[in-house]
């Protein structure tokens, strides 16, 4: 694969820590302490349907491409208000495209893991050009009365398109199963045979112990996909990581020995979006010029499942 075009919608309102503290007991310091986090973006007036379409028309115009032009779309998505259809099929009918689309829920690591497939449907001949789309609105599944867990997320969609070619140099991909540290169960209908299940939402998680997951599956994976590609870390120009918490970003950083340079973030202004980070990040980067044609990109993101991924790509737009 070779990523052709980006795109990103963030939602219009941004809530300051400040305004948080006034209806949850926590203050601007711990937040920013804890976290590196300041801002985030949530969804008030707009859906993240809307936003899902903006950004992949962003993306579509990025890489000179019409919808007709797309074989497949993949949307990362973890919740939105519609079960079925999928985001990526309603996303589909407002671009005007008519390829086969699917949504796929891999958490915070879905990107990634839309990626991998991606790939798969690329090297099998399967498909030329393929967008994908990660849409969270994860500040619709927390308890906002909760601090340990809505000063933490924010909304937002970012797109990629890619197509065939070689600038992929290594995916890794991995799951490994406990429900326990993170988690939302979603409230079904009730059956004649089923009464309605109180254990549902909204999100739990044990913040300590997906640190730890987080700190090490990230070094892991990246160790392993640079190690596969046979790329030496200091040749990277940037290690665009999930954007949960900066003092995890701070951690895998100095394990790595590597720059500030290296490892550019927006956890600050967007807090933990989910899925979305990495794309959101990669537009943000190709949108302000600082990518160059065969610089090297490190991406790795973990999160419920508990799921991890990484992959080394080259950065290379323009036809080859
Ligand atoms: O995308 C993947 C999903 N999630 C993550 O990557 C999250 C990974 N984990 C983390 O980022 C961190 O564990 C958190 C930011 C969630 C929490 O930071 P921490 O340093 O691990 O804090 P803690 O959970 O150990 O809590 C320390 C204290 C507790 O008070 P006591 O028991 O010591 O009195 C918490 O109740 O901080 C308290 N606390 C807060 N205080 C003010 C927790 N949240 C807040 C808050 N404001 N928002």
């Amino acid at each position: 694969m070779r990523i052709i075009g980006t795109g990103s919608m963030l939602p219009q309102k941004m809530v300051t820590n400040e305004q948080l503290s006034q209806f949850v007991d926590t203050s601007d310091e711990w937040i920013r302490e804890r976290t590196g986090i300041e801002t985030r973006c949530v969804l008030s007036t707009e859906s993240l349907e809307e936003l899902a379409t903006e950004a992949a028309k962003q993306a579509l115009d990025d890489a000179g491409i019409l919808p007709t032009q797309l074989d497949y779309i993949i949307c990362s998505n973890m919740v939105n208000e519609y079960v079925i259809p999928s985001m990526a099929s309603i996303v589909g009918g407002h671009i005007g495209s008519q390829c086969p689309a699917y949504d796929l829920n891999a958490a915070c690591t879905g990107f990634l893991y839309a990626m991998d497939m991606a790939e798969a449907l690329l090297q099998s001949g399967r498909a030329e050009n393929i967008l994908i789309i990660s849409a969270e609105a994860p500040t619709r599944i927390v308890d906002w009365n909760d601090r340990r867990t809505c000063v933490l997320f924010g909304d937002g969609a970012a797109a990629v398109v890619v197509t065939r070619g070689n600038a992929l140099r290594s995916i890794k991909v991995s799951s490994k199963s406990d429900k326990s540290v993170l988690y939302y169960r979603r409230s079904l209908e009730p059956t004649p045979f089923l009464i309605r299940d109180k254990n549902t939402g909204p999100l739990c998680m044990n913040g300590q112990e997906v640190f730890k997951s987080a700190v090490t599956s990230s070094l892991r994976d990246m160790q392993y996909v640079l190690k596969q590609a046979n790329v030496n870390k200091d040749d990277v120009t940037y290690f665009v990581l999930h954007q949960a918490n900066l003092r995890i970003i701070d951690f895998i950083k100095s394990h790595f020995g590597a720059t500030d340079e290296q490892f550019p973030i927006n956890v600050n202004r967007y807090g933990n979006t989910s899925s979305v980070s990495i794309p959101l990040l990669l537009d943000e980067l190709n949108k302000n010029g600082k990518l160059r044609k065969g610089d090297l990109l490190v991406f790795s993101a973990f999160g419920a499942g508990f799921t991890s991924a990484a992959c080394v790509i080259e950065w290379n737009k323009s036809a080859e």
